[in-house]
């Protein structure tokens, strides 16, 4: 089953969804007095901290959303203490119960999703109709992990001698953490608290900081829906407080963490140097993706495509296309079509339905692009699109090409609008494709062109754990398109996919003979 998601293409919906929006607006303006709270929450209770800190919108940093009570190491333990507690109910539930709860969980939060979309607008600046779609994602991970649940962390039975049984089942591993990042604050914040609890564990759910008032008002919703109050701790505290408290403690069993490889790595090394126990991570990091168009393709479709991997959601994703290789003798042709298809897109508040591209999330990241962007200007042609009239108070950045005549030239992933043009020579891709397997980032990867051929030999060839062929390369869905890379970008494993669930159970086989 997937989510029903929103219809914007019927006029009723479309006018439903405006008007949420006008609504939205309004409130927007009395978050002012006295604003959003956001705590972490124990056993269901509200817990704020020693210390809290006001927050504000990436659409215009005057505005103020409210206020974040931030856990400190006492908070952090108590959290700890609780998971450990409640795994033993968790473990002794009926898997069919917990199954069950993810599909109530999946109905309230399609009641949720105007209000959720729009929280999601002014607190990580996601345009409203692509924080609709994240809503569609979460709704679906709960169906199908719960579906999934069912089919594959049952006990199967195993072949065995006269007198003997032999079978093989499936236990949650204790108290997992999980990590999340702000780009997709609702559904891989919902994605890997569900996927945990269903398959046993009780669950330390510690958000981004930029995504902590979304994260409150959802762990309050699954709770209104039915989830058990200890079954998740959730803890607002920064990134280095869970690092020394969490990732050493004997009472976890686990991570999953989705953010940047260089945290990933240092959490890896943390938990290898554990003496206690070998505590499995599972990590799902960034990208550097390409796009190999050859000249067979068709020039309108890999601009749409292009436009859509590249710069949606401000190219805040880690599947986002960050690197275009066009055959060298078309390298003017895509230059000049992408420069006027590029200007069509409106930057402006996420607010807007009529708005392409919102902001980046905070001003640090504001800054770090705009610094990679002139930096790379002094090197290469640069284009970028000219920005609306809007709050210049807002992290907005113009989507920005980048003519690089070099592939080898590009190390980093940059989270922004930036893409990097370059030109190939499609009589030999074979070099273009061994110089992008040795960046190490495996993640998403595109081709255009109407060669089965040339397809297939390319497929074998890169290293990519999501591979798009004559489409855009962002947007996996759930069951359809299970997500995620190796190397670089991960440790292998497929949120939304068949064997994700495994990655929480241990696996247990009895040999019994009475
Ligand atoms: P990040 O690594 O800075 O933060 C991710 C999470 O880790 C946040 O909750 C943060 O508070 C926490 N954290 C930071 N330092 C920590 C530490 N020392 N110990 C424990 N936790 C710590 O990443 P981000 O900026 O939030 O997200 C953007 C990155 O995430 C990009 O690299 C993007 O490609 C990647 N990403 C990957 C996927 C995927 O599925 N592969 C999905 C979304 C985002
Ligand atoms: N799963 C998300 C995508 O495919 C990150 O874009």
């Amino acid at each position: 089953k997937n989510s029903p998601g929103v219809n914007l293409s019927c006029l009723a919906t479309l006018n439903q969804a405006y008007e949420a929006l006008n609504q939205t607006a309004h409130h927007a303006t009395t978050f002012q007095r006295p604003g959003l709270m956001a705590t972490s929450i124990l056993n269901g209770e509200d817990c704020h901290g020693p210390s809290s800190h006001v927050k504000y919108s990436p659409i215009d940093s005057s505005l103020k959303l409210g206020t974040c009570g931030t856990a400190d190491v006492e908070i952090v333990e108590t959290a700890l203490s609780n998971a450990h507690n409640a795994y033993e109910d968790i473990r002794s539930s009926k898997l069919s119960t917990r199954c069950n709860l993810l599909s109530v969980f999946a109905e309230a939060l399609h009641q949720h999703r105007e209000e959720l979309s729009h929280l999601a607008a002014l607190e990580t600046g996601k345009c409203i109709f692509d924080s609709l779609n994240e809503i569609r994602e979460a709704i679906d991970f709960c169906y199908y992990y719960g579906q999934s649940a069912a089919n594959v962390l049952v006990t199967h039975p195993l072949p065995h001698t006269a007198g003997e049984q032999n079978k093989l089942g499936f236990r949650g591993k204790g108290v997992v953490l999980c990590i999340s990042p702000w780009n997709f604050p609702i559904a891989i914040f919902i994605g890997q608290i569900i996927a945990a609890l269903v398959s046993g564990n009780a669950v330390i759910a510690k958000p981004a900081s930029n995504a902590v008032f979304l994260a409150h008002r959802i762990i309050k919703i699954l709770q209104g829906a039915g989830l058990p109050d200890h079954w998740v701790q959730l803890v607002l505290a920064p990134g280095n407080t869970i690092f020394d408290t969490v990732i050493p403690s004997p009472q976890i069993s686990g991570v999953a963490f989705t953010g940047s490889f260089d945290v990933a790595r240092e959490i890896n090394i943390a938990l290898a140097t554990r003496r206690d126990s070998l505590v499995p991570l599972i990590a799902e990091t960034g990208g550097l993706n390409a796009m190999m168009v050859d000249s067979s393709a068709l020039p309108e479709q890999v601009i749409q495509d292009t436009l859509h991997s590249a710069f949606n959601c401000a190219g805040q994703r880690c599947s986002a296309l960050r690197i275009l290789l066009v055959p060298q003798q078309q390298l003017k042709l895509y230059e000049t079509t992408l420069i006027r298809a590029m200007d069509t897109l409106r930057v402006d508040s996420p607010l807007l339905t009529e708005t392409d591209i919102g902001p980046v999330i905070d001003r640090d990241a504001f800054t770090s692009i705009q610094r990679y962007i002139r930096h790379e200007m002094s090197t290469y042609n640069v284009h970028q699109v000219e920005l609306q009239k809007h709050s210049p108070n807002g992290h907005y950045i113009a989507p920005t090409l980048m003519m690089c005549p070099d592939l080898k030239e590009i190390h980093k992933e940059v989270f922004g609008p930036v893409l990097h043009l370059v030109p190939y020579d499609e009589s030999k891709p074979e070099p273009t494709i061994a110089t992008l397997n040795k960046k190490g980032f495996s993640l998403t990867f595109g081709i255009h062109s109407r060669i089965k051929s040339r397809i297939r030999s390319v497929i074998e060839q890169i290293n990519a754990g999501n591979i798009y062929v004559n489409r855009n390369i962002v947007g996996a869905v759930v069951g359809s398109q299970p997500f995620g890379g190796f190397g670089k970008s991960g440790t292998g494993t497929k949120a939304g996919g068949p064997h994700y669930l495994l990655h929480f159970v241990n696996e247990i086989a009895e040999s019994v003979n009475i």
